[in-house]
């Protein structure tokens, strides 16, 4: 035994020795390509920064060709800044209806090298026109549910000092065909409609628009009150209306392709219509009046709930659904893809099989505020996808989310940190999300390779496997040991880290308190949406409202997101309720376990300073998962007084030293954290 295992480290130090890793800098994403030798002839038409752009890439970094040509050409085929990929000998010929489209082919061409494709002819136009990146990032530079240092806008240097950071941000942003952001928080402050926040975002859209990326802001429903002390922001008042037409005005004249607004009102505390006694669709339209004239459009949040009788995950459903058709053209419901919040698994908005007659987007999270934060690697295409694959049966089967909506916004994780999203494989989110945006048909699997390659460089086939299938399957390890069987939202109060289900704080609203959710009692677990419950069931299309109704034909990712389940129920697997939660937990657990292991060998191919950023994120995730096993196991135990299976519980000194550690670990620069849930 002992003669095999030395056999086999000697053999991984000779491959260690002979295979130098690639170097990675944090700070190049995904974009760590080395000099190519053949330099290549690239031929454009014009000297415009866009095209300037597209030659400089491609001349840097690609040499599978003696030329490439660069083409406008005038081509319905081509919509939304789509490209074309001829193939010749050693010529490639990208066309384009717009500049854009052309430095979106030179990235696709990049790309090809970097991960080791062939270059082939293609046609390539995007799923969504429109590709947003929203930063909940506030003006004083902290950033909610951020997890990567402050906010990357110095906004008390603009637009006097311009961040050469502005431009590798716009730069990364195109290589994956996102084409626009929102700058700020959705709990936007007043003052970023302020003529001196107008001048200073103007800088910074200067910086991108030559990357094709356009520039939105969040804003604050009742800004005509806090700037310019209007009496009110009734949007049926002709002063109000007048305001909001006058701020558009000036955000043109200083940003013409400025691309509109997003807007959270009436949630979570912020103003909005319906403090005047008007609907979501009154608000939206006024603002909605006040871009068209200048092509704008108007993101308005699905994303509301108040303290009320009805079950938090039936709100958005109740407010949106009667105002079908009272929109204006250019508002579109921007929607998050599961009814209450981000939890690291929901079933989709019932919103989305819905609003025949009104617009909506998707809104999803990159930021990782109830997957880990910037500690845990959870890869998160394969829960986008699975929301976007989702049959709605809005008109029958085959209704998918993708195709009814017309674009996807996502959180994003980006802050001021050296590499961008602090977790290495954080980085992976973003550029997930950006190529999903652009092409809702790939898949988690061979977006994880790409991101490899084009990260860590060339590596041993079962290397790159490894790591691959610990991205394909890190969420669903996370959902395994942060949500077992549809259990949600009993994450700790406030900064959503660890889980806390016990959590009961004197006065605090019913639905911040994750025993609104988990109804543990002594009969069993989960929420009652079903027909003897908040009936939340019947927001669904047939046949998913009986799918999901009935306790028997419920899948079991949702059963305790739509049913209280006794705890001896006997699951489709034939196992207890409680056994099969044990079970999730401590296969969570396991998989956490096997990460730590799995990068331990990988460590030889890989740059040291990532592994060890890696490897220290990776234990963390291993304890932390042992803590949501402990932690909700022993918790839930009282109520359901069965024995724990599966993994043994830590000892007090570990348990100990454990909460020691996490009680000193920073919450990374989440300073705009609020104190509610
Ligand atoms: C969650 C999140 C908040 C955020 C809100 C939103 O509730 O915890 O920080 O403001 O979503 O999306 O508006």
């Amino acid at each position: 035994m002992m003669k095999t295992l030395i056999t086999t480290c000697l053999a991984l130090a000779a491959v260690a020795c002979s295979q130098k890793p690639n170097e990675y800098k944090g700070e190049l994403l995904w974009l760590q390509y080395t000099q190519p030798k053949n330099k290549v002839c690239v031929v454009v038409q014009d000297t415009i920064p866009t095209l300037q752009i597209a030659r400089n890439e491609l001349f840097a970094n690609f040499s599978k060709a003696d030329t490439v040509r660069l083409q406008i050409v005038a081509d319905a085929a081509l919509p939304n800044d789509g490209f074309r990929i001829a193939v010749g000998g050693k010529t490639i010929d990208i066309e384009a209806q717009s500049t854009v489209g052309l430095l979106y082919g030179a990235y696709h061409l990049i790309r090809c090298e970097a991960a080791g494709a062939q270059v082939r002819p293609t046609t390539e136009v995007p799923s969504y026109a429109l590709r947003i990146l929203n930063h909940w990032d506030n003006i004083d530079g902290t950033i909610e549910r951020g997890y990567a240092g402050k906010s990357l806008w110095q906004w008390d240097e603009l637009p006097a000092v311009v961040s050469p950071r502005y431009a590798e941000y716009a730069r990364a942003n195109a290589s994956i065909g996102i084409n626009a952001t929102v700058l700020n928080n959705v709990n936007a402050s007043p003052q970023i409609l302020s003529d001196e926040y107008i001048r200073k975002t103007a800088a910074l859209a200067d910086v991108f628009r030559p990357y094709g990326i356009r520039v939105y802001l969040s804003v604050n429903f009742s800004s005509p009150m806090a700037l310019d002390s209007l009496p009110t922001a009734d949007p049926l008042d002709k002063a109000v209306r007048q305001w909001w037409k006058d701020k558009a005005d000036e955000i043109y004249k200083a940003i013409p392709d400025f691309g509109g607004f997003l807007v959270k009102a009436n949630s979570e505390g912020l103003p909005g219509p319906l403090d005047f006694g008007r609907s979501h669709a009154d608000g939206a339209n006024m603002l909605a009046e006040a871009l068209a004239p200048h092509g704008g459009i108007v993101m308005w949040r699905a994303f509301v709930y108040s303290p009320s009788d009805a079950d938090r995950a039936k709100q958005a459903y109740l407010e949106f659904e009667p105002l079908d058709g009272q929109f204006a053209d250019n508002v579109i419901i921007q929607t998050k893809n599961g009814p209450i919040d981000f939890q690291p698994r929901e079933p989709f908005s019932p919103l989305f099989g819905h609003l025949a007659k009104t617009r909506q987007m998707a809104e999803l999270q990159i930021t990782q505020e109830y997957t880990g934060h910037s500690n845990h690697l959870c890869f998160l295409p394969s829960m986008w996808l699975e929301v976007l694959n989702t049959d709605t049966y809005e008109h029958g089967e085959g209704s998918l989310i993708r195709d009814k909506i017309e674009a996807i916004a996502g959180v994003s994780n980006v802050g001021d940190s050296a590499n961008w999203c602090a977790h290495p494989f954080a980085q992976a989110n973003w550029y997930a999300f950006g190529r999903i945006a652009w092409n809702n048909r790939l898949t988690t699997d061979s977006l994880a390779t790409e991101w490899i390659r084009q990260t860590l460089g060339k590596l041993p086939n079962d290397v790159e496997r490894k790591i691959a299938d610990m991205m394909d399957t890190s969420h669903e390890t996370v959902v395994d040991y942060m949500m077992p069987l549809g259990l949600h939202h009993i994450f700790a109060w406030g900064h959503h880290y660890g889980p806390e289900p016990w959590c009961a704080i004197p006065g605090a609203r019913p639905d911040w308190m994750p025993s609104y959710y988990h109804c543990a009692d002594s009969l069993g677990l989960g929420f009652d949406r079903s027909y003897s419950g908040s009936r939340a069931c019947e927001q669904y299309n047939a046949p998913l409202d009986s799918l999901y109704g009935n306790i028997q034909t419920c899948p079991d990712k949702y059963l305790l997101w739509f049913h209280h389940v006794p705890w001896n129920y006997t699951m489709h697997s034939g196992r207890t309720m409680w056994d099969e939660l044990c079970l999730s937990y401590g296969r969570g657990l396991a998989a956490a376990e096997q990460y730590v292991q799995t990068w331990n060998e990988c460590r030889p191919y890989v740059d040291p300073l990532l592994w060890n950023s890696v490897a220290r994120r990776l234990d963390i995730q291993a304890h932390d998962a042992r803590w949501w096993h402990d932690a909700c196991l022993l918790y839930f135990q009282q109520f359901s007084k069965m024995p724990i299976q599966q993994k043994t519980l830590l000892n007090l000194d570990d348990m100990m030293k454990f909460h020691l550690r996490i009680s000193n670990y920073e919450c990374p620069a989440d300073g705009g954290m609020r104190a509610e849930n």
